[in-house]
C-alpha cells in the first residue's frame, strides 16, 4: 500500500507523446463513496489520465494511486481493484446480456455461485432483467451501455471509471445511469 484512505490520488500526473503533453501536471484526490466527474473538451486528456489510472498507459510523470495502489509499481493490484467502462464498447455481440456477464466473471476467477449472485441485482438496477438472454447484437446503444455499466460492477470493484458512459444516449436513459 502506498497511499492512505483516499480512493484515488493524482499528483502532477503527465503524460507525453513524443514533444506533446496530453495530460500535463493534473492533480486530484477522490474520496471513497465520492462520485467525481471530470469535464473537459474534446482532446482534453480525460481518456489518457483514465488509461493511466488503469493501468493501460504509463505516466510520463507524476504519480498517482488507486485503491491505495500505485499504477507503476503495483498495477496488477489496480486492476484487481476496478471496474471499468471504455468511452467505445467492448462487448461480446454475439454472447447474450448474460453470458457477458458470466465471461467477465470468469476472466476475475469469480466463483459461478458469485456471479450468479450478483448478476440478479445488477441486470434489475440497468433494466435489461427482462433482455438478458438475448444477443447483445440485438441491443440497443442505450441497452449496450447500460450492460456495460453492470458488466463493470459485477467483480464488486473499489472503484469504477467510466469514460462517457452517456456518450450517444437519450436524456432518460442518461439519467437513469
Ligand atoms: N497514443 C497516442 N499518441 C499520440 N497522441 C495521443 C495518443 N492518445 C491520445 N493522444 C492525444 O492526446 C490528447 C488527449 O486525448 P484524449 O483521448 O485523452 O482526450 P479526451 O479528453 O478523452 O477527448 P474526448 O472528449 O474527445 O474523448 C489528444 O490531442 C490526442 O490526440
Ligand atoms: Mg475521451
Amino acid at each position: 500500500m502506498t497511499a492512505g484512505r483516499h480512493a484515488v490520488e493524482v499528483e502532477g500526473l503527465v503524460k507525453r507523446f513524443g514533444e506533446f503533453a496530453a495530460v500535463d501536471g493534473v492533480s486530484f484526490t477522490v474520496e471513497p463513496g465520492e462520485l467525481f466527474g471530470f469535464l473537459g473538451p474534446n482532446g482534453a486528456g480525460k481518456t489518457t489520465t483514465i488509461s493511466m489510472l488503469c493501468t493501460l498507459l504509463r505516466p510520463s510523470g507524476g504519480r498517482a494511486s488507486v485503491a491505495g495502489h500505485d499504477v507503476v509499481a503495483e498495477p496488477d493490484a489496480v486492476r484487481r481493484s476496478i471496474g471499468l467502462v471504455f468511452q467505445d464498447t467492448t462487448l461480446d455481440d454475439l454472447l447474450t446480456g448474460e453470458q457477458n456477464l458470466r465471461f467477465h466473471g470468469v476472466l476475475y476467477g469469480l466463483p459461478e455461485a458469485e456471479v450468479v449472485n450478483r448478476m440478479g441485482p445488477l441486470l434489475e438496477m440497468v433494466g435489461l432483467s427482462d433482455r438478458a438472454d438475448q444477443r447483445v447484437q440485438n441491443y440497443s446503444g442505450g441497452m449496450k451501455r447500460r450492460l456495460e455499466i453492470a458488466r463493470g460492477l459485477v467483480h464488486a470493484p473499489r472503484v469504477l471509471f467510466l469514460d462517457e458512459p452517456t456518450l450517444g444516449l437519450d436524456p432518460q436513459t442518461r439519467s437513469h445511469i
